[in-house]
């Protein structure tokens, strides 16, 4: 009968349940170029040291590229004994190149194996969700660009509260993605840390040199302690926990379009590359992509609690819980990099109403102006009062606090009239506070609101293309 790889102190069979509980290449073998990679770099580290001939290596090298091709081109058969991608790649092997195949594990354990491997692959995929990030960070800005002259409201406990471009908003979601890239460019160091040559826990005893390993296979350094080496499954935390993150921002923003797109709001319209239908009701167009971009969010924020909780109380180096590693990051990266791209082509097909978010620019949203109005006007009626000597000692504008009640007054007033408070007299106006004079209707202009608002950071015309010119520079890095 045939034996597992490690069945030679074995004399009974693994129960075929166990068998099928305990094997991962059903998943793991998404990893068969990282471990066909981490093979040959491993073979040259046994030539540089005298285990292998130059013969040895190139056959063994050119065996290797054979599984690897097998691989690629789904030629490879999987035979019911292979265990993981680290198995039942060595067992081809062999099967191709003969007992010379069973040079190659020598001072080597998938302890330290499986590590690499992992670190491979992840530093490989990451790319695709950068370059995905970048993508829709690139579509956000060049939107705001494009749209700068629509305004809308701000909102605040989803309440109308200040009058904003639509670029702003926009933008605010991309300043958070910003932050993300960062943190995922952050994270490469991290990951970037060699295991190969810590054994299965105690090191390499044939002193494989592991700053070859490294170089060979690009990792930026070299775990300096094998039992951590094996042991170590932090960079796959940070991932989960940098997608989740990324995504709770992508469910943030998905928010603001459902809702958006609601004929309440009317602000926008999906395109129907992104929306579905309902199978009872014709009429309906729904934001699925968005809705599950705000359901994936939970989902991968499950798979960083639950690995979180696998790693909890773990003794020391490799113990089989860490097998479980894989599913969550594999479902991750999978959910992320596809939301990203999704999200992207959201984003850039999406119909903005113009004339819906005017509408909603109902004047109230100018109280906050109003009350601005009277600060600049000057001195309070309550400081006329004081003596001219301690004038000049007071602020001569009139406190905010003071002008926010006038200014509520101001609304209350609208509100029982039943009218919008340019509606109100100069007279009306005059009986609150008078300070109010001609002027005070240049309040009520929502542009002119949102160009006052000039200091970083605002959602005045200026400053919206600095925060354009700052994610355009963001993007070159
Ligand atoms: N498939 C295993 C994993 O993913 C590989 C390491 C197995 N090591 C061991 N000592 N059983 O973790």
């Amino acid at each position: 009968t045939k034996q597992k790889l490690w069945g030679g102190r074995f004399t009974g069979q693994t129960d075929p349940l166990m068998h099928e509980f305990n094997q991962s290449l059903a998943y793991d073998q998404k990893m068969h170029a990282a471990d066909i990679k981490g093979s040959i770099a491993y073979t040259k580290g046994l030539k540089r040291v005298g285990i292998l001939t130059g013969e040895e290596e190139a056959k063994i090298i050119s065996g290797l590229e054979a599984v690897g091709k097998e691989w690629q081109e789904g030629k490879f058969i999987v035979q019911p004994d292979d265990e993981d991608i680290h198995t039942a790649n060595e067992r081809r092997l062999s099967e191709i190149i003969g007992p010379l195949g069973g040079k190659l594990h020598t001072g080597r354990s998938r302890n330290d194996q499986v590590a690499t491997d992992m670190r491979l692959w992840l530093l490989d995929e990451i790319k695709d969700v950068e370059s995905g990030l970048r993508g829709l960070i690139r579509v956000m800005v060049e939107r705001a660009d494009k749209e700068k002259d629509v305004l809308m409201p701000g909102y605040t406990h989803l309440q109308r509260g200040q009058p904003i471009r639509w670029s702003h908003l926009l933008l605010s979601h991309a300043f958070s993605f910003r932050s993300d890239l960062e943190r995922l460019q952050q994270l490469i160091p991290r990951i970037s840390v060699l295991p190969l040559g810590s054994g299965a826990l105690a090191g390499n005893p044939f002193v494989v040199d592991r700053e070859f390993l490294a170089k060979e296979l690009g990792f930026q350094s070299v775990a300096e302690n094998s039992l951590y080496g094996v042991g170590d499954r932090d960079f796959i935390v940070e991932f989960l926990m940098w997608s989740s993150l990324t995504m709770i921002h992508v469910s943030r923003m998905a928010e603001d379009l459902i809702v958006y797109s609601t004929a309440e709001f009317g602000f926008i319209t999906l395109s129907d590359a992104y929306s579905t239908g309902s199978s009872m009701m014709p009429q309906k167009k729904n934001p699925d992509s968005l809705e599950l971009l705000r359901g994936k969010s939970g989902r991968i924020f499950g798979n960083m609690a639950g690995f979180l909780m696998t790693l909890k109380g773990l003794p020391s180096t490799y113990n089989k819980d860490l097998q479980e590693d894989k599913e969550p990051l594999f479902d991750t990266l999978t959910n992320v990099s596809m939301s990203l791209k999704i999200f992207e082509g959201v984003v850039s097909t999406l119909e903005v109403h113009e004339e819906k978010m005017r509408q909603a620019l109902t004047m109230d949203v100018l109280a906050t102006d109003l009350a601005d109005y009277l600060v600049r006007k000057g001195v309070s009626i309550y400081l006329d009062l004081l003596s001219a000597r301690l004038k000049n000692i007071l602020p001569t504008k009139i406190p905010f606090r003071e002008t926010h009640h006038i200014s509520g007054r101001a609304v209350a007033l609208a509100e029982a009239r039943k009218c919008q408070l340019n509606d109100l007299t100069l007279d009306d106006y005059r009986l609150l506070n008078d300070k109010f004079e001609e002027d005070v209707k240049n309040v009520f202009d929502f542009e002119a609101s949102v160009e006052r608002r000039q200091a970083i950071g605002g959602p005045s015309r200026k400053m919206v293309d600095r925060q354009i010119s700052v994610l355009r520079e963001a993007l070159k890095q």
